[in-house]
């Protein structure tokens, strides 16, 4: 993974002249670019920090063009002293609080401020990483679809005519101007960019939170093994846990109450009187494989927090606020007699103002590319069906959260069309798009990327390539699980302003 990544996986000190020369063990330092074997093949990494260990010195690297979530501690055996080093640019790779220079271009590409979309709320890592501006622009390699946009095959089923003008304006909705912006919004937007880095990662430490400003993530992963449950994680980056831990070799969490330990001898005692089977909400769905549970997060704020601690261990592109109470959190379970097992999750806003069904969301790695990720995607959908709404994710959508939305969309348009076509209804992007809970964005977005939108004999049609139906009866015979929406037990939940959240 990594190739299609939004984010992280960026070139290492790509773009600025550094003096080279060689290093030793010793000599080697943080900023500097080195030639490290990764996977049996020499490739340029930046170190991002050094330790000594029982073993001798290593050096945590960040790879060039790869997934942040790859970043490692080598030992010096790996490092090829044979090549030159790129020195750290003294002057220029820093700023004045010693940030390394990779933030401080995190910090530039930082679209200015009349062209900054959203702020005050979260910001964007992505699009300060620069890297993709719209989720989209690779989608067409990806789902390798070849046909011509231009013209309908003869053997591809025209399933509508498309109304011309149906669709509203549809653009990047990521770098546009922001002419709404109040002063307020301003001047918070200006606070959150002029945190310290100390002041942030503090706050996240005490809070048990995550930070806001992308430019102040700690970009080395702190925690190296997590026991959870039955399983042992091995987190992909940083989460803010209090620092002390970043020392333990692994670390212990509560499965069900999330909380966490630095040794095994009170992770045991917190077990025998821990009594939570199943996460502090109220259980909304109930099927023979999973159960979903919606937990305030003002009202289970502890609980919360801690699962932004332990989600954030494998996300990186996002920031997520120090304040859970704002956010609704439906996670989803598997039972057995010892309680119901955290699968995932997602998060979302009691109200967005943009619209989005999903804040964050997350499958456990032990449970990943097993099909729960559609079904947390379904079920944010299905709970904007409920509410009468149209909704999208909160962008930027990291690599994996791309290629799972991308999936559903897809599949889900197809399938839509395929039955359209049966009934032999006429339909609309807005059709598809009330019919899925979709914004029109996204639906325009995924006919276009599949090449199905076609101007024939006259018409704005929309068709489906041959090809498509082929492979989605492929995938269709594959996939186990899907949410049944007649077992949703939820109305959606009435927030007074107090209720939304209170201040810090
Ligand atoms: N490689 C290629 N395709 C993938 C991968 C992958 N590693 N993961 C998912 N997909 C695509 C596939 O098309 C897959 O369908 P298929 O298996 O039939 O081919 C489809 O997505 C759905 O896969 P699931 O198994 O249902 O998804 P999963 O349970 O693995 O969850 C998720 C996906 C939630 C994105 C997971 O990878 C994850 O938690 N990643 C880390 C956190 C993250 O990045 N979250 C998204 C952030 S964006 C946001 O928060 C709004
Ligand atoms: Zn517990």
């Amino acid at each position: 993974m990594g190739s299609n990544g939004t984010n992280g996986d960026a070139a290492v000190g790509s773009d600025m002249p550094r003096q080279k020369g060689k290093a030793t063990p010793d000599t080697l330092k943080v900023g500097c670019i080195a030639m490290v074997i990764k996977d049996g093949q020499p490739r340029r990494a930046e170190i991002l920090s050094i330790r000594e260990t029982k073993s001798g010195r290593q050096f945590y690297c960040n790879f060039d063009n790869f997934n942040k979530r790859l970043d490692e501690w080598v030992p010096v055996g790996r490092i090829d002293f044979e090549q030159d080093v790129d020195w750290p640019n003294p002057d220029k790779d820093k700023q004045k609080d010693g940030k390394m220079k990779k933030a401080s271009t995190a910090q530039k590409k930082i679209p200015g401020k009349k062209t900054q979309k959203r702020v005050g709320k979260r910001e964007q890592s992505v699009a300060s990483e620069g890297q993709t501006p719209h989720p989209w622009t690779d989608f067409v390699e990806s789902q390798q679809v070849k046909a011509s946009p231009q013209k309908a095959e003869e053997d591809d089923k025209v399933v509508a005519s498309l109304e011309v003008g149906a669709t509203p304006g549809v653009g990047s909705d990521e770098m546009e101007l922001n002419e709404d912006e109040t002063p307020a919004e301003v001047a918070k937007r200006e606070r959150a960019a002029s945190f310290s880095r100390e002041e942030e990662i503090e706050k996240l430490r005490t809070s048990g939170s995550m930070t806001q400003n992308p430019a102040e993530i700690s970009r080395i992963r702190n925690i190296s093994r997590v026991e959870f449950g039955r399983y042992v994680l091995f987190p992909w980056y940083f989460s803010p846990y209090p620092e002390i831990f970043s020392q333990e070799d692994c670390i212990f969490i509560c499965e069900f109450c999330l909380s966490y330990y630095g040794d095994l001898k009170s992770f045991t005692r917190h077990r025998l009187k821990c009594t939570l089977q199943h996460p502090p909400g109220n259980e909304i769905y109930r099927d023979d494989f999973v159960s979903f549970y919606e937990i305030d997060g003002r009202r289970q704020r502890t609980w919360c927090r801690n699962l932004c601690l332990l989600s954030k261990m494998f996300l990186d592109h996002k920031t997520l606020f120090y304040d859970v109470d704002p956010f609704l959190f439906y996670v989803m379970t598997t039972r057995d007699e010892r309680g119901c097992h955290l699968i995932g999750y997602f998060s979302k806003e009691k109200e967005s103002a943009d619209g989005f069904n999903v804040a964050c969301i997350l499958t456990l790695p032990q449970y990943q590319r097993k099909g729960y990720g559609r079904l947390l995607i379904q079920f944010s959908y299905e709970l904007s069906k409920i509410e009468g709404k149209l909704g999208s994710p909160e962008k930027p959508l990291s690599d994996l959260g791309l290629l799972s939305y991308r999936q559903y969309w897809s599949e889900n348009i197809i399938d839509l069309l395929l039955g359209f076509s049966e009934r032999e209804e006429r339909c609309t992007i807005e059709g598809i798009a009330s019919h899925l809970a979709m914004t029109t964005q996204d639906v325009e977005h995924t006919l276009q990327a599949l090449k199905m939108q076609v101007y024939h004999k006259g018409e704005h049609k929309i068709v489906i390539p041959e090809k498509l139906i082929q492979q989605r009866e492929k995938s269709k015979a594959k996939q186990k699980r899907l949410i049944d929406p007649e077992r949703i037990q939820w109305k959606p939940p009435v927030f007074t302003a107090s209720n939304r959240t209170w201040g810090w």
